[in-house]
Parts: C-alpha cells; sequence; structure tokens
C-alpha cells in the first residue's frame, strides 16, 4: 500500500467534484480555510468512536439525522433549535422504550456539498449546470449563479461553526435537561397521535425523576442527567476542503478531519482505487459507506480492510439504501460477506435514499410508508442473519414541511407544494420522525431478547 499523505487523494481519479474556472482564487481560499481554527476537537472524534465501538456490540443505538444539504437560505437559531428538540425526542423515545443509549449524530454544521445525478439541470429550453450544494454555487436557475464559487467555502465555514456553537450549547447549558423534556415539543406536532404517545412517555419520565429526586440522585449530582453528547456528520465529498481542515493532532501526531466527528463516503464516490476511499484511509474519524444496489460485497469488505486495516470497533459504519423492495435481494450477501471476514462494523440503515420517488405533481418526493417498510425489512434480515440492527440514518428536518408523502398528517401529492423547502432530497417532517422512532423502538423491543443472547 503506498504511503498516505494529506494530498494524496489527488493522485486518484475523483467524482463529484466541481471543476472551479479561477483555481487561483480557490487556492487563495483553501489558504486562508487551512489557518481556521478546527471545527471539533481530536479528543471529541475519539469519544465518539468509543461511542460507536458499544453501537458494534449491540450495546447502544446510533441516531444519525438531519438536512439532505443544508442551505444558507434556512440558516437561523429557530431551525437549529427545532433540529435539535426533535433529535432529542427521537433519542428519548428510543432509550426509553428500548433500553439503549442512543448516540446522537446529526448531519449538520457542514453537510453542504451534493453529488447529482444529472450535471446538467434543464428547465424549458434551457439547460445549466446543476446545483451542487450552498458551499459550491447557488441553487438560482441563471448562468452565473450555477458557477463553482471558492468564497462561498468561507460562508459554509463560518456557518458551520456557528451551528455547532449553538448546539454545543443547547448540549451543555441547561436545554437538555431531562427535567425540561416538556420544552422539546414542537408546537406544530401537538395534536397527533405521536404527540400523545410522547406525552405518555413524559409523563412516565416526571415519575422516574421524582422518584430518583426523592432518592437524592438528582442532575446537580448526576451531569449524565441534564447534558448530553451530539456530534456532528457530513459526506466527505468536497475533498479540497476536507483536506485543509484535516490536521495533525499534537497530542497524538495523527491526522483528523476536524470539519465534523464522523464523515462519511457516498454511494456514488466509494470506487476502491479512487480518491475519497483514499483520503478516508489516512484519517483518524470515525467513516460511513453508503452500501447501495450497486455495492458487491467482495468490494465493500476491500474497502473496509483499506479504511480500517486494525478492524477497530467503532471506526466504520456500514449504511445500507437499497430500496424496500430490494432489501432481501442485497442485504443478505453484504451481512454474509462481512461476517465471513470477521469483519467488525456498524449495520446502519438509511430507508430514504433507495426510496425517492417523482410526484404526480413533478416533485422529488418518498412514499412514508416505504420509508416504514425499508426498516422493517432490515431489521427482518438482520434478524434472520443474527447481526445486529444497530443504526438509522435519515433526512429530517424539525420545520413542519410537506417533502415526503403519507404519515399522520397524510400528506398527499397536492400537498406537497404547500411547503416543499429543501434544497436537494425530501425530508421527513417532526410527526414523521417521530412516528419511526416508535416504530424502530418497538422493533428493538421484539428483538432485544434475541439480540442479547446473540452478542
Ligand atoms: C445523501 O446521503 O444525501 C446521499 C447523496 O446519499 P447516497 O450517497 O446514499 O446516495
Ligand atoms: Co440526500
Amino acid at each position: 500500500m503506498k504511503k498516505w499523505k494529506i494530498n494524496s487523494w489527488r493522485n486518484y481519479p475523483v467524482k463529484h467534484i466541481p471543476s472551479y474556472e479561477d483555481e487561483k482564487e480557490l487556492n487563495m481560499v483553501l489558504n486562508k480555510i487551512k489557518n481556521f481554527p478546527p471545527l471539533v476537537f481530536a479528543g471529541e472524534t475519539r469519544h465518539l468512536k468509543q461511542q460507536l465501538a458499544e453501537v458494534v456490540d449491540g450495546k447502544a443505538f446510533l441516531l444519525q439525522g438531519g438536512d439532505c444539504a443544508e442551505s444558507f437560505a434556512e440558516f437561523n437559531p429557530d431551525n437549529i433549535r427545532d433540529y435539535f428538540k426533535l433529535i432529542l425526542q427521537m433519542s428519548l423515545v428510543l432509550t426509553y422504550s428500548a433500553s439503549l443509549p442512543v448516540v446522537k449524530l446529526g448531519r449538520i454544521a457542514g453537510q453542504f456539498s451534493k453529488p447529482r445525478s444529472s450535471p446538467v439541470e434543464k428547465q424549458g429550453n434551457k439547460v445549466l449546470p446543476t446545483y451542487l450544494g450552498d458551499n459550491i454555487n447557488s441553487i438560482e436557475f441563471n448562468e452565473k449563479a450555477r458557477k463553482p464559487d471558492p468564497k462561498r467555502l468561507f460562508k459554509a465555514y463560518s456557518q458551520a461553526a456557528s451551528t455547532l456553537n449553538l448546539l454545543r450549547a443547547f448540549c451543555h447549558g441547561g436545554f437538555a435537561d431531562l427535567k425540561k423534556v416538556h420544552l422539546w415539543n414542537l408546537g406544530y406536532i401537538n395534536k397527533s397521535p405521536q404527540a400523545k404517545k410522547f406525552k405518555e412517555l413524559e409523563d412516565k419520565i416526571a415519575d422516574a425523576l421524582a422518584f430518583m429526586d426523592a432518592c437524592g440522585i438528582t442532575s446537580e449530582f448526576n451531569r449524565r442527567l441534564k447534558t448530553v453528547n451530539f456530534w456532528t456528520s457530513h459526506e466527505a465529498l468536497l475533498l479540497p476542503f476536507e483536506e485543509c481542515m484535516t490536521r495533525i493532532d499534537s497530542t497524538t501526531g495523527e491526522y483528523h478531519d476536524t470539519s465534523a466527528h464522523f464523515v462519511w463516503i457516498g454511494d456514488r464516490t466509494r470506487q476502491l482505487n479512487g480518491g475519497h476511499v483514499e483520503f478516508c484511509r489516512g484519517i483518524e474519524n470515525p467513516i460511513g459507506i453508503k452500501c447501495g444496489p450497486t455495492s458487491k460485497p467482495d468490494e465493500i469488505v476491500k474497502i473496509c480492510n483499506v479504511i480500517n486495516p486494525k478492524n477497530e470497533k467503532g471506526k466504520i459504519t456500514l449504511i445500507s439504501r437499497f430500496g424496500y423492495e430490494q432489501v432481501e435481494k442485497f442485504l443478505p450477501k453484504l451481512i454474509r460477506g462481512i461476517k465471513k471476514e470477521g469483519l467488525n462494523v456498524i449495520w446502519s440503515c438509511d430507508p430514504m435514499h433507495g426510496n425517492t420517488i417523482k410526484s404526480a405533481t413533478g416533485f422529488k418526493t418518498r412514499p412514508f410508508n416505504n420509508v416504514l417498510k425499508e426498516v422493517k425489512n432490515v431489521f427482518a434480515v438482520h434478524q434472520s442473519e443474527g447481526s445486529y440492527a444497530g443504526g438509522l440514518h435519515i433526512e429530517m428536518t424539525g420545520q413542519d414541511v410537506t417533502e415526503c408523502i403519507g404519515g399522520a398528517q397524510k400528506i398527499s401529492d397536492r400537498d406537497l407544494s404547500s411547503r416543499y423547502h429543501t434544497h436537494c432530497d425530501p425530508r421527513l417532517n417532526a410527526n414523521q420522525a417521530l412516528e419511526l422512532a416508535f416504530l424502530i423502538s418497538d422493533e428493538i423491543k421484539k428483538n432485544s431478547n434475541y439480540y442479547r443472547k446473540a452478542i
């Protein structure tokens, strides 16, 4: 194996990285960012890896979620707060009902760049380069807007930094205190069946806390009752940016990509001999690998070996995204391939990316029922293969959007246009995301005896 360097990925073919008109300007921007502070600290990344090792062992569950693509337009404190409320609610549902700690990992504070299925977009007779994410070009449909602009990287970095700053404050400043669970509700979902179920859970938690209070176990003495750990992640797609955020940790001499705690390789860029795999093999961060219908088990095994030669637990998360009808066809073979080699991985399920369709009204959408079906099918396959379904990877928002059809609000094709705000793929709204959390906690409960025996 050739020696890894921070820029050795440049010697390999890479897909989905834009070319910039003005290379000099790009290099000027990257050189500046190289001197900006890291967004995360290496010690935090190591801590996350330890928590992920617990997931590999079936002692915790991984919840990873957020926007498909963060945008400059949707950036405001209320959106971050509502997103965080929803993550806390989903985690509580999972922790309480499944009696498992939940590792909370956001697709946030840096999830901008997108691989797109077509390099061009057509509107009427006009054809322009595709939108690639707010840190690259603009979603507006005109020639100037669609040109990759290096200056956008500054704005994205600063948005990521202040998003993370607010999230850190929420985690440790009292917002996440279990006693404040009633404040995590999102006003607009008050009347849904999920909100009713969540209220019942809140009451049970209040009873448990009152009992613990009486025993002298209060959040004043136990930090864990009033703070949470929350980690960030995004797709490591735009390698020039990831490269300049990669730094040597002075305490260990290891390389860490300090743009997020966890990064993943997308389904379109996981070529064994491509630049994305090359870049990811040299950094210490935990790495996700998306596995879609075109992934071959022996290729995924090879990628795992290249990225995780020591078979360290918590290093690799395989994120399956086959589409609900294709789970049985592809997942068992992948599980068997990984098991045969004795590789330590987290099995996470992305029920979003294999279930995207175009609605009759012309919107990219996902039928919520198919999302649920993929999750159910994935759990069933893991149960029959004797592996632990340890994670969920979803696109979701705390906003009351109408982007995925179905769910308790019965969003129909015709409703999509009312609040369709995503910059890329359709997200679950809070109702749908909570419904999914309840479903998963039931699945985990159903299988818990089995898992405890298997592990
Ligand atoms: C994504 O997670 O937004 C994405 C593009 O996924 P995938 O690589 O699985 O298609
Ligand atoms: Co997406």
